[in-house]
């Protein structure tokens, strides 16, 4: 039997509705549910409502925020909130994405603050991390990761940390057509497995891997056992792309 993998596409700015729909018509003409294989969308908030609709049917089919506020609601103009996440359909949303790190500032704290208040609401985090370019050059990837896995795990329970979907990406691969070797992925994996068990969760938490994944290197990257999926950016945008790099799962 074929191992669980997950595909998930990261959309960031891009597809409002209008798009969104055009993406999912072509997309299910390309691609049909496999066993094993779970799909995450993660489009604009604006659009996500409408991607939760023209999925409906898709049991292998999630629908993601790109980002919560850990407050339920008030007056936090422009933010938006895991209930209204839960509510819209959403089954989870990122947490910790590098471009929310090293754009809009967020902290260690406000990720794991993210994480709990998804996880109250039976809602998955998918917790991003990784190391940016200096930080790799200067050998620190290990302890950048380990210092962002563990300002989540410290404010869980085992049972609640075994609940996360955790991505690696590395900063310096986001975006810029320099993928990881997929060796030099599967070992920050297995460091990042090594510091799971640390922290006495059990189960197999998934671990994608993301950062220029496209259709040519995808297989490569999924053939590592210590890779169980990619989050994907760029590829993710265009249907006839993103289907190709599912079809790896199926
Ligand atoms: P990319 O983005 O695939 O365009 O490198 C990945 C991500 O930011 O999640």
């Amino acid at each position: 039997m074929a191992r669980p993998l997950i595909f998930a596409a990261n959309w960031k700015m891009h597809h409002a509705p209008v798009q969104a729909i055009a993406f999912v018509r072509r997309f299910l003409e390309l691609d049909q549910p496999v066993e094993q294989r779970t799909l995450w969308f993660f489009p604009p908030a604006l659009s996500l409502a409408t991607m939760v609709d023209a999925l409906h049917g898709r049991w292998d089919a999630q629908v993601g925020a790109q980002n919560v506020y850990w407050e339920p609601k008030g007056a936090f103009t422009g933010e938006l909130s895991a209930p209204m996440v839960r509510d819209a359909g959403g089954a989870g949303a990122l947490v910790g994405h590098s471009e929310r790190r090293h754009i809009f500032g967020e902290t260690d704290a406000a990720t794991a603050l993210k994480v709990q208040a998804l996880l109250a609401l039976e809602l998955k985090p998918m917790l991003c991390v990784g190391e940016q370019l200096e930080e790799r050059e200067a050998g620190r990837t290990e302890e950048v990761v380990s210092r962002q896995l563990s300002a989540v795990l410290s404010a869980l329970t085992p049972e609640q940390g075994a609940r996360l979907v955790i991505a690696y990406e590395p900063v310096w691969a986001i975006g810029t057509g320099r993928v990881a070797k997929p060796g030099d992925a599967a070992e920050v994996h297995g460091f990042i497995r090594e510091l799971l068990r640390r922290a006495d969760i059990a189960v197999r938490v998934p671990i994608l891997y993301g950062g220029s994944v496209n259709v040519q290197n995808v297989a490569g990257l999924l053939a590592e056992p210590e890779i169980d999926g990619v989050l994907v950016g760029g590829a993710s945008l265009d249907p006839d792309a993103w289907a190709r790099i599912c079809g790896i799962g199926a």
